[in-house]
């Protein structure tokens, strides 16, 4: 059972947000964020000496809900991939020198601004490096490695191998630190970001074994020694029914059995840092939208007022969100594709989804968009953004209002 099924079946709250709010909104659950970070928090001090949790912001840089993520856990960092990222996170009351800084192609002002932040800048390709030379020299330095393999719920999504545009390949990798060790710097990281939204706990051990054996090469042969191993996020969350959500106790005590067997020496081992997205915002929030029109094609549609200029993962990966209307808990009568008002054809939420009996303006609710969901909404048709609402218990408040068309074009002087 989907973990916020009991609120989404409360229909006076839902219809009290709609009216309140409008549609479509994204709703997050502050219960659920604060139990998805605190079993994190407490499975990775139970297996590991050190441990460093950097949310990914990229997942969704509300700065409401990363102000509530420091206040849950104080010492979280962020991962940043841009000078927005890193804006927002200090915003937030996030300390930038808790954050690791994670670009790929970088330009020189990206770079600087990380570098002038205190971020862990942790560089794409020995080429950054250079770029970096440009602007300053860190203490500290890590590079993201492609160990030649990685894994996601999607090939979009798969951020290693020889198909990914990230990482620094094996065989290169130990330049890298040569190089910044010949610059004089004398800190270092290494962080492998191999693939998003993976439910299969041995790829995260084999992941962390290819990772152990670069770090261990890399230190034997340039005489270093790693502050963190960071494995990056791609910590999956079920987004059906039948999918299992990983078991964090299992998995991290094979990972910390698989870090401290490289190290034989507990205390000197590499910190473990993670870089969670999906795991901690991506089943606590949903999208509240309303049934604009149904239609009898050639196929059957619901249109609703939630497109992919709301929700882009649908159309962009092919990816499967739950959907429910409100209130109702019955047994489906036909088959549709769940359109928004976009003109493209891929404005799908869902293609041949059973669905209840279902008429205008019934309320819906799309599942686990908490991630890369308000994140990588847009404009496009000239559509403004949806709005933004947080609920701590019965309580409820506007985190982010809804865009205006003005708003779109505030950069236009019209
Ligand atoms: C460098 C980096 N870290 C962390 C993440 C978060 O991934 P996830 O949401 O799968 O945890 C991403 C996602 O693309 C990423 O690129």
């Amino acid at each position: 059972m989907h973990p916020l099924r009991k609120l989404i079946q409360n229909e006076d709250l839902l219809s009290h947000l709609a009216q309140t709010y409008g549609t479509p909104i994204y709703v997050y659950d502050l219960g659920r964020i604060t139990e998805n970070l605190n079993r994190l928090e407490t499975t990775l001090s139970s297996h590991f000496n050190r441990h460093h949790i950097c949310y990914a912001v990229k997942a969704n840089s509300n700065p409401h809900l990363l102000t509530e993520m420091r206040k849950i856990l104080p010492n979280i960092g962020g991962d940043c991939s841009s000078p927005g990222e890193l804006f927002v996170t200090e915003k937030a009351g996030i300390d930038p020198t808790r954050c690791i800084y994670t670009g790929n192609y970088e330009s020189t002002y990206d770079l600087k601004i990380a570098l002038e932040k205190g971020a862990y800048l942790n560089l794409d390709d020995i080429s950054s490096f250079k770029r970096l030379l440009m602007v300053g020299l860190p203490d500290r330095i890590s590079f993201r490695l492609n160990p030649g393999f990685g894994k996601g719920t999607f090939s979009q999504i798969t951020t290693a191998g020889e198909n990914a545009k990230f990482g620094i390949p094996a065989e290169k990798i130990i330049d890298a630190y040569r190089k910044a060790q010949d610059a004089g710097i004398k800190q270092f990281g290494l962080q492998c970001m191999a693939g998003s939204g993976n439910l299969d706990e041995g790829y995260f051990v084999e992941l962390l074994r290819a990772i152990v054996l670069n770090t261990k090469k890399i230190e034997n042969e340039l005489s270093i020694r790693f502050e963190f191993i960071s494995m990056g996020g791609g910590l999956g969350i079920p987004y059906k029914d039948e999918e299992t959500p990983l078991n964090y106790d299992r998995l991290f005590r094979q990972l910390s059995k698989v870090l401290y067997d490289g190290y034989a020496d507990q205390e000197s081992a590499p910190a473990l840092w993670v870089e969670p997205g999906k795991l901690i915002i991506g089943d606590a929030g949903f999208i509240l939208t309303q049934v604009t029109g149904l239609k009898a094609s050639y196929k059957n549609f619901i249109g609703i007022d939630a497109g992919m200029e709301t929700l882009m993962r649908p159309a962009l990966y092919g990816a499967y969100h739950r959907i429910y209307k409100v209130g109702y808990s019955g047994s489906n009568n036909g088959t549709y594709d769940f359109t928004g008002p976009i003109c493209e054809n891929t404005d799908r939420i869902a293609v041949d989804r059973p669905f209840p009996p279902i008429a205008e303006d019934d309320l819906i609710v799309i599942m686990d968009a908490g991630a890369y969901g308000y994140a990588m909404s847009h404009n496009f048709n000239t559509r403004p953004r949806a709005a933004e609402v947080l609920l701590d218990g019965d309580t409820h408040r506007l985190i982010r209002r809804r865009e205006t068309i003005e708003d779109i074009f505030s950069g236009c002087d019209v």
